[in-house]
């Protein structure tokens, strides 16, 4: 007969692919049940857009079948571990923050910071995306949706699009307005940007910084507990070493930098699908490479890229078939798990080593 010890012991050596602990340790599983040789359980991921789910499955079904089991079925469900700090200094829901820098402006960071906010969202994750970009607040154009908050009992309600819930400077000041933030003003709006908004439970909120890597942006990552910072850079970034810029910034803020993003990195003709590098290729992977910095992936230039932000309707949303939206989709995944490992990492003290995840400090 089959025991919930058994199935406990046999789940005990099935390592989570990125954490390199065993399931039962990490109190991933919950609600074991057993009728004869069938056997039911919960596996808890810690974050709902797990990029190795696929082989925890797997494994957690070999495993099970040692036990004698004929029938194995596994249900999910998703805890994304928390960032003790942003509780502990703002009293607010959010379980992590991942910042969206860059070293200078048009590299594609709002593009980035939209479509991971997407993605998170689509993969089951509650969301919100807070445009830090008070001088050039893109967030609603590329959402899709602009206007006036509503507030309730003293708190704005945040929008939402696209199953993720919104912030910018751009729905409380018209476009021609031009705003002229001073560092202690700036501090204090972001951080009304926080304290101030209704974000309900959040499991991540993306931060889309201001282009750069000057005064403001450091005031800016300051005003709030940074979980993790990702680095966008187009190829030509790498020549000029602003994508250096970016990473040297977050070690400054002693923000772990959960990767770089190499954005327009190559060219697909829509035609003949031949692929052009029009920029020289392959330089941010190598610079993440000396840094000890992950490198989460390519973006190609592409039209379809550009419309979905031009008209609001991000191409994870609009097209999430499309390749693009898988590259993405994809990218979300690293994050993610880097986000997990972190906050994983630091409630438990635990070391991790290896996996694909360069071992990242706070
Ligand atoms: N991979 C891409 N392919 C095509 N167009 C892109 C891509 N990434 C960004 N763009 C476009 O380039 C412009 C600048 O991107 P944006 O995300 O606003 O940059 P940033 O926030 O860094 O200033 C926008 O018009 C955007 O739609
Ligand atoms: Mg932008």
């Amino acid at each position: 007969m089959i025991t919930e010890q058994n199935v406990l012991d046999a789940l005990s050596r099935v390592q989570e692919p990125e954490l390199h602990r065993d399931l039962v340790t990490l109190k991933m599983i919950k609600d074991v049940r057993i009728a004869g040789e069938a056997v039911n359980f919960t596996i808890v991921l810690t974050t709902p857009a797990c990029p190795l789910r696929g082989q925890i499955e797997s494994e957690a079904k070999a495993a099970v079948a040692a036990t004698g089991a004929k029938q194995i079925t596994i249900k999910w469900d998703a805890n994304v571990p928390s960032d003790a700090r942003i509780s502990g200094k703002l009293n607010i829901p959010v379980r992590s923050t991942i910042a969206v820098a860059s070293g200078k402006g048009g590299v594609g960071k709002t593009t980035v910071a939209v479509n991971l906010a997407v993605a998170l969202a689509q993969s089951g994750a509650q969301v919100g995306l807070m445009d830090a970009d008070v001088y050039g607040p893109n967030i609603p154009i590329m959402m899709g949706v602009n206007e006036p908050p509503r507030s309730v009992n003293g708190k704005i309600l945040p929008l939402e699009a696209h199953g993720v819930k919104l912030m910018s400077m751009g729905f409380l000041v018209p476009p021609e307005q031009a705003v002229i933030w001073r560092g202690p003003m700036l501090h204090s709006a972001v951080r009304q940007f926080l304290t101030d908004v209704e974000w309900g439970p959040l499991d991540y909120l993306v931060i889309d910084l201001p282009p750069g890597t000057g005064d403001v942006q450091l005031t800016l990552a300051q005003s709030v507990p940074l979980t993790g910072g990702v680095v966008v850079a187009t190829p030509q970034d790498v020549a000029l070493a602003d994508v250096l810029k970016g990473i040297m910034m977050f070690k400054k803020l002693e923000v772990p930098v959960l990767g770089i993003v190499e954005n327009m990195s190559y060219f697909l003709c829509p035609h003949c699908g031949e692929r052009t590098e029009i920029f020289a290729h392959g330089g941010a992977q190598q610079m993440a490479a000396q840094y000890g910095v992950a490198f989460l992936g390519e973006i190609p230039l592409d039209v379809s890229i550009r419309v979905g932000g031009d008209t609001g309707a991000p191409i994870t949303a609009a097209q999430p078939d499309s390749p693009h939206a898988k590259i993405f989709r994809e990218l979300s995944q690293k994050i993610a798990a880097a986000v997990s490992v972190l906050n994983v990492q630091s409630s438990q003290g635990a070391l991790i080593t290896g996996g694909s995840i360069p071992v990242l400090r706070r």
